[in-house]
């Protein structure tokens, strides 16, 4: 078995090394890609299980009714995380399991678990970081209208009190929500998430209200706050490059930023929605439905940004068979590739992108200092008989983006952490358990775990770095 760290190149090797000691490493997961345990201690529905049992939805039938087992196997989990030496593990709290419908009192049950995984992190020396929605929203909430309606906000940040509440004491940095540009798009217009509705309308009036309920549980959370607390939201984004310096693909370009990442940054940190988006909306007859007062609770000041970052796009004007315009009319976006290398997600491997994007946020919205919550990379590991991959492609996409990361610091882009996706492999949502993103292989027969060299090679690049 190869254990031996291999930085990927000399240049990779110098910028990470340059990293400061105090930087902060972990891995992350989320509820429902890894615990199981699906209906027991009282745990509700969320979209993603009815998603998962509508057939077609999920590659191979998959479903997170098991997963990894983790919620039976957590204390073994939580060794594992310590033996990578990272400094902060970041996890989810499933919803469902909390508060079984959406409503009301919390689970004793549900909450008991993350009461417990919180403690034996702490004795492992790791610190917790809490996401409060990973896309599990109750199912009860969807069929009362789900995200595109507000009191889905409201819903939120009650159930973001309860957790809160119960784990504050122990529990320093909070996430309100994972990828809303996800749940939007993906889960209301292309359909391709829970709860798999295709509405364009529906998942813009989603953007606001998940906005909106980050905003109020954000204020309820500093409110509530006995001792200091470190508060965000996570994004997913991409640095989206105009193919071709026509006006066609700069008009592209910007749209995909705008829809992609503006607007949910403006809103967060400059308190209003884009303008070019707002116009581009109106002019296919959609309005945010903000109220009075919502984008000051949405834009009161967060203590990190979390970016999630895996790929990047060209994107063009232009569609395969020269149109400009699609069958409704509105402009063609489409990216077109760049001709690189892509992981088994088909993503194109794109590094320079993320220090674009870091360096960028940190230009145009200074003040705010970043944490990457994810970054990874799935590709079709190969276990030999004791389990072991040689995930040679993870441990160079691992080394290229860490690298980008600190290119970006030396660009003075304020980045003080790094979460690899993910600690182990797990659900991957719609593709089901085909896509492996783990430093650790799971084999799911057997529930054995099993580092991989990614994860050997993380490890030993955090001791370099912080020095012993
Ligand atoms: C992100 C999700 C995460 C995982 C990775 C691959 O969009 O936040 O749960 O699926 O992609």
């Amino acid at each position: 078995m190869d254990t031996t760290a291999t930085l990927e190149s000399a240049d990779e090797a110098e910028l990470i090394a340059g990293l400061p000691a105090t930087f902060r490493w972990g891995v992350a997961t989320s509820a429902y890609q890894i615990e199981g345990a699906h209906a027991e201690d009282g745990r509700g529905m969320s979209i993603w299980d009815t998603y998962c049992r509508t057939p077609g939805m999920v590659d191979g039938g998959h479903n997170g009714d098991v997963a990894c087992d983790h919620y039976h196997r957590m204390p073994q989990d939580v060794a594992l995380i310590k033996s990578l030496g990272v400094d902060v593990y970041r996890f989810s709290v499933s919803w469902p399991r909390v508060q079984p419908g959406g409503r009301g009192l919390a689970n004793e049950k549900g909450m008991g678990f993350y009461d417990r995984l919180v403690d034996e992190l702490l004795r492992a020396g790791v610190d917790p970081w809490v996401t409060l929605y990973h896309w599990d929203l109750p199912q009860e909430l969807e069929d009362a209208g789900g995200w595109p309606a507000r009191d889905t906000a409201y819903r939120f940040a009650d159930y973001a009190m309860l957790v809160f509440d119960r784990l504050q004491d122990r529990v320093r940095t909070w996430t309100t929500l994972n990828e809303p540009w996800c749940s939007a798009m993906l889960g209301y217009y292309e359909g391709r998430q829970a709860p798999g509705r295709q509405n364009f309308a529906d998942a813009m009036d989603a953007v606001h209200h998940l906005l909106l309920g980050h905003g109020l549980a954000a204020a309820r959370m500093r409110a509530a706050a006995t001792k200091p607390i470190d508060l965000g939201i996570t994004l997913n984004m991409a640095t989206a490059m105009p193919a071709t310096e026509s006006l066609a693909d700069q008009e592209a370009a910007r749209r995909a930023d705008g829809l992609g990442a503006r607007i949910y940054l403006d809103p967060l940190l400059r308190g209003q929605y884009p303008g070019d988006i707002l116009d581009d909306l109106s002019a296919r007859g959609i309005k945010m439905p903000v109220v009075d007062g919502d984008l000051a609770i949405i834009s009161a000041p967060i203590d990190v940004l979390g970016v999630n970052y895996y790929s990047s796009h060209r994107v063009s004007g232009v569609d395969g068979a020269g149109r400009t315009e699609d069958a409704e009319g509105n402009p063609v976006t489409s990216m077109v590739p760049f001709g690189r290398p892509v992981t088994a997600m088909d993503w194109e491997i794109v590094p320079e992108g993320f220090t674009q994007l870091l360096v960028r946020l940190s230009r145009e919205y200074p003040g705010t200092p970043l944490v990457i919550t994810e970054n990874g990379a799935a590709f079709d590991d190969v276990a030999d008989a004791s389990g072991y991959v040689a995930d040679h492609d993870r441990t160079a996409y691992l080394s290229a983006h860490i690298a980008a990361v600190a290119a970006a610091r030396q660009q003075g882009a304020d980045v003080r952490g790094y979460f690899a996706w993910s600690l182990m492999d797990n659900f991957e949502w719609s593709y089901g358990y085909a896509k492996r993103f783990g430093l650790v292989h799971v084999d799911y027969e057997t529930q054995v775990r099993t580092p991989k060299q990614s994860a050997l090679w993380y490890r030993d690049t955090i001791r370099q770095v912080r020095g012993h």
